[in-house]
C-alpha cells in the first residue's frame, strides 16, 4: 500500500510503515527557505504521530540534497529582524521527533543543508554526495547546529578546517569519518536509505524509540547519567508486550510478531 501527498515545496510519499519526504526546490538546489521548513516540519511532525509510520526517510534530488539555508531571503535582513524572526527555531521540531529519521543524501549537503542531514539520525549518501559548511565564504557561520554536530562527528580539528574555510568533503570522508552511516552508487542510495529505513521499522517500536532516545542523550549527558538514563528505559521496556513477545519468541526459537505494546 502506498499513500502520497503533494505540496509546492516537498513531496511526502508513504510505503507500508516507510515515509519519504522529498525536497522540492530543485531549480535552487533545494534551498531551505521559510516556507519548505514550515512545510518540513508540519509533514515530520504529522508523520512522527501517525503510530503506522515507523521510520522517515529525508531525500533531495540527485544533485542535491540542499545547498543551505536560501540566501535570497536573509540577504537584506538586520539581526534584529532575525532574532525576531527566529526562523531556525523551527529546525528544533527535528530533533525532537520520536520516530527515526534517515537522510538519503546525494550531491550538495552545504550550511542548512549538511545541517538537517546531520539533524536526522543516520545518513545513507551517494558517492556524488558533498558535505560542508560555506557559510563563512558568505560573511557569517552556520547557525542551524554546524559548528556543533560536524564538530562531534568528524572531531575539532578536521570540523574547525570546514567552518573556517568552508571546503567541503566527499562521500568517502564521510564515511571515513563516520559522519555517514554507508555510501551507494547514485542510482541506489535512496534504495539504501529506505532499505535502512525498512528494517528499523520492522522492530519493536516502543524498543526503536527508547533506543533512539537513549543513544541521542550520549551527546548531551555524562558517561554515568547517560548509563543511568540507558538503564532506565531497559527496565521500562519490561511493561511492554514485545518485551514478552521477544523473549518468548526467542526461546520458542520463533520469529516474534509485535504489537507496538
Ligand atoms: N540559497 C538560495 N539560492 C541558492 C542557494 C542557496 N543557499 N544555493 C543555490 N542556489 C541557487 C543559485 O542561486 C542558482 O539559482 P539561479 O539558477 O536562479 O541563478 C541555482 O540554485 C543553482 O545554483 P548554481 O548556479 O550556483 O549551481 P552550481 O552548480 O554552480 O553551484 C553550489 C552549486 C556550489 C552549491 C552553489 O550554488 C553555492 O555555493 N550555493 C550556496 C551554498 C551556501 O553558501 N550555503 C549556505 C547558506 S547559509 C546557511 O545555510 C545558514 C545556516 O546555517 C542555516
Amino acid at each position: 500500500m502506498s499513500a502520497e501527498h503533494t505540496d509546492e515545496n516537498i513531496l511526502v510519499a508513504v510505503d507500508g510503515a516507510v515515509a519519504t519526504v522529498t525536497l522540492n526546490r530543485p531549480k535552487v538546489l533545494n534551498a531551505l527557505n521559510r516556507a519548505l521548513m514550515t512545510d518540513l516540519v508540519a509533514a515530520l511532525t504529522d508523520l512522527d504521530g501517525d503510530a503506522a509510520v515507523r521510520c522517515i526517510v529525508v531525500t533531495g534530488s540527485e544533485r542535491a540534497f540542499a545547498a543551505g539555508a536560501d540566501i535570497n531571503e536573509m540577504a537584506g535582513a538586520r539581526a534584529a529582524d532575525m532574532l525576531a524572526r527566529n526562523n531556525l527555531a523551527a529546525w528544533d521540531a527535528v530533533r525532537r521527533l520520536h520516530t527515526p529519521i534517515i537522510a538519503a543524501v546525494s550531491g550538495f549537503a552545504l550550511g542548512g543543508g549538511c545541517e538537517l542531514a546531520m539533524a536526522c539520525d543516520m545518513i545513507v549518501a551517494s558517492e556524488t554526495a558533498r558535505f560542508g559548511q560555506p557559510e563563512i565564504n558568505i560573511g557569517v557561520i552556520p547557525g542551524a547546529g554546524g559548528t556543533q554536530r560536524l564538530t562531534h562527528a568528524l572531531g575539532k580539528a578536521r570540523a574547525m578546517e570546514l567552518v573556517l574555510t568552508g571546503a567541503q568533503i566527499d562521500a568517502h570522508e564521510a564515511l571515513a569519518r563516520g559522519l555517514v552511516n554507508r555510501v551507494a552508487p547514485v542510482e541506489l542510495y535512496l534504495q539504501e536509505a529506505q532499505k535502512l529505513a525498512a528494517a528499523i521499522a520492522a522492530q519493536a517500536p516502543v524498543a526503536v524509540r527508547l533506543a533512539k532516545d537513549a543513544v541521542l542523550k550520549a551527546h548531551d549527558l555524562s558517561i554515568e547519567e547517560g548509563l543511568d538514563y540507558e538503564r532506565r528505559n531497559f527496565y521500562i521496556l519490561f511493561a511492554t508486550e514485545d518485551q514478552k513477545e521477544g523473549m518468548a519468541a526467542f526461546i520458542a526459537k520463533r520469529k516474534p510478531v509485535w504489537t507496538g505494546q
